[in-house]
């Protein structure tokens, strides 16, 4: 589990220079964001400066990071790569598929043998490629790459919307699709637009009630879950520096909810200290012989407004706690006003459950805070209205919480302790009665809230905010307690009131744990089998795309034509086919099934050319692969948004689909569809989209002419036999169109070509 020294070592030996040259290209004093993403360029020493929010640009991560539920298909993929190893050092956890019901004990046995074949996979692949293995129970991602992994001034990226979580020690880590993990640990470059930037400067200073989880809670509602899109958000002040590094986690943990490409934090005495208290006493003597380099100039701090293209400013002293939700974590509500808003808006009051923990919210200090509530509360003889959970971050977080009486306290009030995983945070929560339906509320101190997100019930009402008010608003058993101003009834009848949270930033024994749940990978693992049973409906081991035979496509029958918006949710839904996420034989039968089809208005019901009966989309394409028939899917704008999953892709490619021809792609989306060697194509002139006919065949015209910057011309031969020629436009460049001909990007890698 030791983290790297030699590389961290690497990335600062390289960062005066770099950095140093950037400020000269750039010609301006330099923001933490630029610092770090010009020191990590695939090209090295930056020979240019780039466009915020225009340029797409080659980056070298340091590191990489995979959850289970997305490993599988990123590491069925890597295999084909034909590398020994991995490039970079890359972790798998295995957290998202454990669910929470009776407590951590007699749940992670049940996960054990659900779940064995795909844990067991995720192990001997680990253990051959060089990849450190996190156990089921060991943790969950975020706060296991916070404890060990993640150093000031770092970059890297991990199958995992919350990656982001990092940016508490000073990196940039951001979320992206299971292929592009598959580039980076083969060697490859990772391309991203370089984002825009927004400064969040933090005045005066977090006390009572107030948390670093109001600060993002705030700066959420002063976003909206779309504010942060293609930007860094970069934090400072004197209110980042009085805070820990675990708050600053935890505010960058919720950086994905404002949609942020990632967030981050000047290296401080904070960040010394937690590196410290995790063992990593080496990474301070490091970052601080380059330490002018972990911060913005100074000049960026005297005059933010000049560098960042939006600021924002929010004084901590008199920040109010907030409570975020319901269904949506950028409505927040100030405290003070719940009572207001929750019975004007028919929230209904009585707190169910309270629930701590997760990846956003699992320091030492926030279980410590909570617990000092508890414990008042226990002191005082008032008996908790609600019930209370916790999912701890990490073994290391639940053994030294355990050795020093936190858990104690909390099982004083009845909590239960689930598995250190992600659980209810993610839906695998076995919530007795949810499945009736009723309308309720939930108080937690996670990140999402959407409907149906923790229990499955869509009437469940989810409010976010700290663990402290969570652990509070549990005891009262009531939304609008404002424990600032309001008292609580004890036993005796008494009105109590509530002093503020307290509790250590670092356990004051220091951290401990027995079996952090580490599994090393063997020294060389070329002997090591991995094993995929040929009966699994789970996993399935790839075959390689086929390569393009070289000529125009023709005879194709038109698929579908999507209308409107086409998701990757809508491409391959989640929910139940979460459990087929390594195996695309079997996670193909939802290709498509949630777009909506433009001749009928209905979901998964197309023509099936060949017979001319209706049927679902998986199924007609089915038949026109066993014919030999290729086909293709025409949709609207912005086709493909939301997740980076790379299923969304390879599903199509797989059941033979040919080409995407839209009005236009999600970039992500986009991208994955080039890497698998489909044609990712979009209308010249966007009325074509109109001339697309039900029983269409289309023909290329001048595929074999396939070049950059020059369309495509495809031909749409209608069922009345007059024609349509349209012009497809698309965005390869030489080394995409590699991809296209070899089959897939993978293709190319494994020939040793990439
Ligand atoms: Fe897991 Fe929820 Fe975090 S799903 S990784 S605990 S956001």
């Amino acid at each position: 589990m030791a983290f790297d020294i030699e590389m961290i070592e690497k990335v600062y030996a390289n960062m005066a220079a770099r950095v140093d040259k950037a400020r000269e290209l750039v010609g301006r004093p330099l923001t933490l964001s630029e610092k770090i993403l010009y020191s990590h360029l695939w090209e090295g020493t930056p020979s240019q400066s780039f466009t915020r929010g225009k340029d797409y640009v080659d980056f070298a991560p340091d590191r990489v990071a995979c959850q289970d539920a997305t490993a599988q298909m990123a590491l069925l993929q890597f295999m084909h790569a034909g590398k020994s190893k991995v490039a970079v050092p890359t972790t798998v956890h295995c957290d998202h598929l454990i669910q929470a019901k009776v407590g951590a004990k007699t749940d992670l046995a049940v996960a054990n043998t659900q779940s064995k074949e795909v844990f067991d996979f995720l192990s001997s692949v680990s253990n051959k490629y060089g990849i450190g293995f996190w156990k089921p129970g060991s943790g969950i991602i975020h706060q296991i790459v916070l404890e060990n992994y993640a150093f000031p001034g770092g970059m890297m990226i991990g199958t995992d919307s919350h990656t982001v979580n990092a940016g508490g020690l000073g990196m940039l880590a951001i979320g992206v699709g299971g292929a592009d993990a598959v580039d980076v640990m083969s060697g490859m470059s990772w391309e991203l637009k370089f984002p825009k930037l927004i400064g969040v400067k933090l005045t005066g200073k977090l006390n009572g009630w107030t948390a670093p989880k109001d600060v993002i809670l705030k700066v959420a509602d002063i976003l909206t879950v779309k504010g942060g899109t293609g930007a860094i958000v970069e934090y400072f002040g004197e209110g980042a520096t009085s805070m820990s590094c675990t708050g600053k986690g935890t505010i960058c943990n919720m950086g994905a909810e404002i949609g942020a490409t990632t967030s981050t934090f000047g290296y401080d005495d904070s960040m010394r200290r937690y590196l410290a208290a995790t063992g990593r006493q080496d990474v301070v003597n490091a970052a601080d012989k380059v330490a002018s380099y972990l911060t913005a100039d100074a000049e960026v701090y005297a005059n933010p407004a000049d560098y960042f293209d939006q600021l924002i400013e929010i004084n901590l002293s008199e920040l109010e706690p907030h409570i975020n939700g319901p269904f949506t974590p950028d409505r927040g509500t100030p405290v003070s006003k719940m009572k207001e808003e929750a019975t004007a808006n028919g929230w209904p009051l009585k707190v169910e459950w309270g629930l701590i923990g997760s990846c956003t919210n699992s320091s030492y200090e926030d279980m410590a805070r909570a617990a000092s509530i508890v414990e008042q509360a226990v002191a005082h003889g008032i008996t908790p209205k609600a019930e209370f959970g916790i999912n701890p971050g990490s073994e290391q977080i639940r053994y030294t919480i355990e050795r020093d009486g936190i858990i104690a306290t909390f099982e004083k009030m009845g909590t239960k302790v689930f598995t250190n995983a992600c659980g209810p945070c993610i839906g695998q929560w076995d919530r007795t009665g949810a499945d009736k339906g009723e309308k309720n509320t939930i108080v937690h101190s996670f990140n999402r809230n959407f409907s149906k997100r923790a229990d499955g019930n869509p009437n469940t009402h989810a409010f976010v905010t700290s663990p402290e008010m969570v652990a509070a608003l549990a005891i009262s058993g009531d939304l609008s307690f404002n424990p600032i101003t309001d008292t609580l009834l004890n036993d005796k009848g008494e009105a109590v009131k509530l002093n503020p949270p307290t509790g250590d930033e670092l356990p004051t024994r220091g951290f401990d744990v027995e079996d952090a749940g580490f599994q090393a990978p063997a020294a060389d693992g070329s002997s090591v089998e991995v094993v995929v049973s040929p009966t699994s409906d789970r996993l399935q081991l790839l075959a390689p795309f086929d390569a393009w035979d070289g000529k125009n496509i023709s005879g194709a029958k038109l698929l579908i034509k999507a209308f409107g918006k086409c998701t990757t949710d809508h491409i391959s839904m989640a929910g139940p086919w979460l459990r087929f996420r390594g195996h695309l034989d079997n996670i193909s039968n939802n290709m498509l099934i949630g777009a909506i089809n433009a001749f009928n208005q209905e979901a998964n019901k197309v023509k099936n050319q060949l017979n001319g009966a209706y049927d679902a989309v998986p199924a007609v394409q089915r038949a026109y692969k066993a014919a030999g028939v290729p086909s293709i899917v025409v949709g609207d704008h912005n086709y493909g948004e939301g997740s980076s999953r790379e299923h969304a892709a390879m599903e199509p490619r797989f059941l033979g689909v040919k080409a995407v021809l839209v009005k236009s792609f999600a970039r992500i989306h986009e991208t994955n569809l080039k890497k698998q060697g489909m044609l990712a194509l979009t209308f010249a002139n966007e009325a074509d989209y109109d001339k697309i006919q039900e029983d269409d065949t289309i023909n290329f015209l001048d595929l074999t002419e396939f070049a950059p910057g020059k369309p495509l011309r495809l031909e749409f031969v209608h069922a009345d036999g007059s024609k349509d020629t349209i012009l497809a436009n698309h965005t390869y460049n030489e080394s995409q169109i590699g991809w296209f001909v070899a089959g897939s990007a993978l293709n190319l890698i494994a020939a040793g070509k990439a």
